[in-house]
């Protein structure tokens, strides 16, 4: 193993990733590909039309948040900052992004993801493959769902597709998909928050980890504010979420203090379902079995935040979903095959696009090795290209 996957690229490399892009040439500006091509938005340029909280004019609803007030913010909204009558420090005119790093796909990416699987090759592996087939189970348990085939040939209607237990309602998807993007949005803040304490403590630098993995946070908390917009759970749904939170997070802290490798893989198996959850309900909606989605209009916040079209539909928002699922399926894997103490993120400054992420479940320690080589050559490259 050279030494530049574990040193040689911090090292070279300025502290904020946003300015070091921006500086090197437009070929090869963004994160989410290896280039930029016009027409599509970039991250991080602070210009208008990139998530500017003012000039979003076609979808200024979003700009509230479309997924509704909490009821807590409702009351701090009649006596909060930003009330006219109130001292505001809030700039009238605000550009720039109001959310971290995040791909935003072309047509042709969503449409390259394939539904993958790792196999389980040592003991570890084997353990957190199981434990999330557990959690699987378990989570279909209580939820009662059981993903049944529609037999060959089948005359059913819809209904009794429903009655039968072939179909799920749009109703009883959004439950087990904002449930999911509750937990979802836990490991990497908690990863996140332990790199962040130990470079502190060691003092340290953390090798780029911490902000892929904030990003990933973030990333699973916008699907949720997205579904959201579709239903407001109830107390007792709420009450399931307090609790699962409570546990979940406390379990993966722990547990990411005895071996972040292992969580990583954990992570990665979970988001290998959560793509085949999204490829499932993408499928259902094209078929025609959730008739109250088929034409539904993409949530203001959606269109914001993945820069879709503003006639996209809520069809679209899956397929930039399980895009984004495929990125963490992707960036897990790749980060368990890694030494969390020693080696650096790969994905600290670039990633790869979805013709790569959607096609192959992960780099292995060495194709990283070479990804951070090629890496660091663009940044020299954009560097001498920019004196
Ligand atoms: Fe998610
Ligand atoms: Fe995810």
């Amino acid at each position: 193993m050279s030494a530049l996957l574990r040193t040689a690229f911090v090292r070279s490399a300025p502290v904020c990733q946003a300015a070091v892009l921006r500086g090197v040439s437009s070929s090869l500006v963004s994160r989410a590909g290896a280039r930029i091509t016009p027409g599509r938005s970039l991250i991080h340029t602070g210009g208008i039309q990139n998530n500017s909280l003012t000039g979003k004019r076609a979808h200024e609803e979003s700009v509230s948040g479309t997924e509704g007030l909490h009821r807590k913010d409702l009351a701090a909204s009649k006596q909060g900052l930003t009330t006219g009558d109130a001292v505001s420090t809030i700039p009238a005119t605000v550009h720039g992004d109001w959310v971290l790093f995040h791909p935003v796909y072309s047509q042709e990416e969503i449409k390259a993801v394939e539904v993958l699987h790792r196999d389980a090759k040592t003991i570890s592996d084997k353990f957190a493959s199981s434990l999330v087939k557990l959690a699987r189970w378990g989570f279909d348990f209580v939820s009662g769902y059981k993903h049944k085939s529609i037999p060959p040939n089948s005359n059913m209607s819809l209904e009794e597709l429903k009655k039968g237990g072939y179909v799920l309602t749009e109703k009883a998807w959004l439950s087990r998909i904002l449930f999911l993007e509750t937990v979802a949005g836990v490991p990497g803040m908690v990863a996140a928050v332990l790199r962040h304490l130990g470079s502190l403590r060691l003092m340290r630098r953390d090798s780029g980890w911490i902000h892929t993995l904030l990003e990933e946070a973030e990333n699973e908390r916008m699907h949720l504010m997205t579904f959201m917009t579709l239903r407001q759970p109830s107390l007792f749904f709420r009450g399931l979420v307090l609790g699962a939170q409570g546990v979940f997070y406390n379990l993966f802290f722990l547990s990411y203090l005895i071996s972040p490798r292992i969580c990583h893989r954990f992570v990665g198996y979970l988001e290998e379902e959560a793509v085949l959850t999204y490829t499932r309900c993408i499928q259902e909606i094209e078929a025609g079995r959730l008739p109250e989605w088929t034409d539904m209009p993409a949530p203001e916040i959606a269109k914001d935040y993945w820069r879709l079209e503003p006639d996209a539909k809520l069809l679209d928002v899956m397929y930039a979903v399980r895009s984004d699922e495929t990125t963490h399926r992707f960036v897990n894997h790749s980060l368990a095959n890694l030494n969390p103490k020693t080696d650096v993120n790969p994905f600290a400054f670039r990633e790869p696009d979805m013709h790569v992420k959607g096609k192959k479940i992960g780099f292995e320690r060495d194709e990283a090795e070479k990804y951070v080589q090629e890496s660091h050559r663009l940044l020299q490259q954009g560097r001498s290209e920019s004196k």
